[in-house]
């Protein structure tokens, strides 16, 4: 057990009937790059049963955040969805991932898609000033199929342009596009029916991405990656990795828990 540690729940806000968020303590040593994940879970039966959570909270804080589905009948999420301020979390020590800055190289824009919980290692990742630094603008879309699943809105749209510490950055290079699609909202549709259309690029005032000028990071069902992917592959954006930066990067949110 010496790889994973032992956090508390400090606060659980539930979204949906199918949708959670909670943060936990977070032991110093614990030390992440912003858009990565770890495995994370609780004690079942004197064993450890984990699944890979991105970190939703930037590496600067002093707590960790996690987003989370709520699965009736998932081994973790069906007890998971039911913790409390002060219960034990289980953490692992070893972060990894591709969705970090340094796996794309340098450019223009920042695009951010995501769909459902893939939205969690990107409010890590906007909430980080040197990706403000590193782009001029930074676009982050997310695609639920309800309203009320958009979860962080109010936070992304109201709150974040009020931060003191990153509020300027995010008023002038944030644009932040939720999508539903089915029921109705001011933006509707997949993301790729807005790509294909042009109608995600009119709506936020940007040329449509390049590889010569803009990066884009990805992370939804297999599904929704697969199809990104391919458009991405179609422009001639090639995938980044730690050893060799890109123009674009992928990770599957993790679902069936
Ligand atoms: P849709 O309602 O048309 O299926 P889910 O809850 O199934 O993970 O879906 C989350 C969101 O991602 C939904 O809005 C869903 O749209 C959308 N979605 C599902 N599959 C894809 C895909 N292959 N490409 C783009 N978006 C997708």
């Amino acid at each position: 057990m010496s790889n994973i540690r032992t956090e508390r729940v400090i606060d659980v806000h539930h979204w949906t009937d199918r949708l959670f968020s909670f943060t936990t303590t977070r032991d110093p040593a614990f030390r992440f790059e912003n858009g990565q994940f770890t495995m994370i879970g609780l004690e079942v039966n004197g064993k450890p049963l984990l699944r890979a959570y991105s970190v939703a909270s930037p590496n600067y804080e002093e707590t960790l955040e996690f987003l989370s589905i709520k699965v009736q009948d998932g081994p973790l999420t069906s007890r998971l969805q039911h913790i409390k301020r002060g219960d034990a979390l289980l953490v692992g020590a070893k972060p990894v991932g591709t969705l970090v800055k340094d796996n794309l190289r340098p450019g223009r824009t920042l695009y951010m898609l995501s769909t459902g919980t893939g939205l969690a290692p990107f409010m890590s990742l906007i909430r980080d000033p040197d990706v403000y630094d590193r782009f001029e603008k930074v676009v982050l879309t997310h695609t639920c199929r309800e309203v009320s699943e958009l979860a962080y809105h109010d936070y992304i749209s109201k709150e974040m342009p009020a931060h003191e510490y990153f509020g300027d950055a995010v008023r002038e290079q944030l644009i932040y596009y939720p999508s539903v699609t089915r029921e109705p909202f001011r933006n509707q549709g997949r993301i790729t029916d807005l790509i294909d259309s042009g109608k995600l690029f009119t709506d936020i005032g940007l040329p449509e991405f390049t590889p010569e000028h803009d990066r884009i990071m990805i992370c939804g069902s297999p599904e929704m990656l697969a199809d990104l992917q391919k458009r991405a592959e179609d422009r001639g954006f090639t995938e980044g990795n730690s050893s060799r930066p890109g123009e674009y990067v992928i990770e599957k949110a993790f679902v069936d828990r």
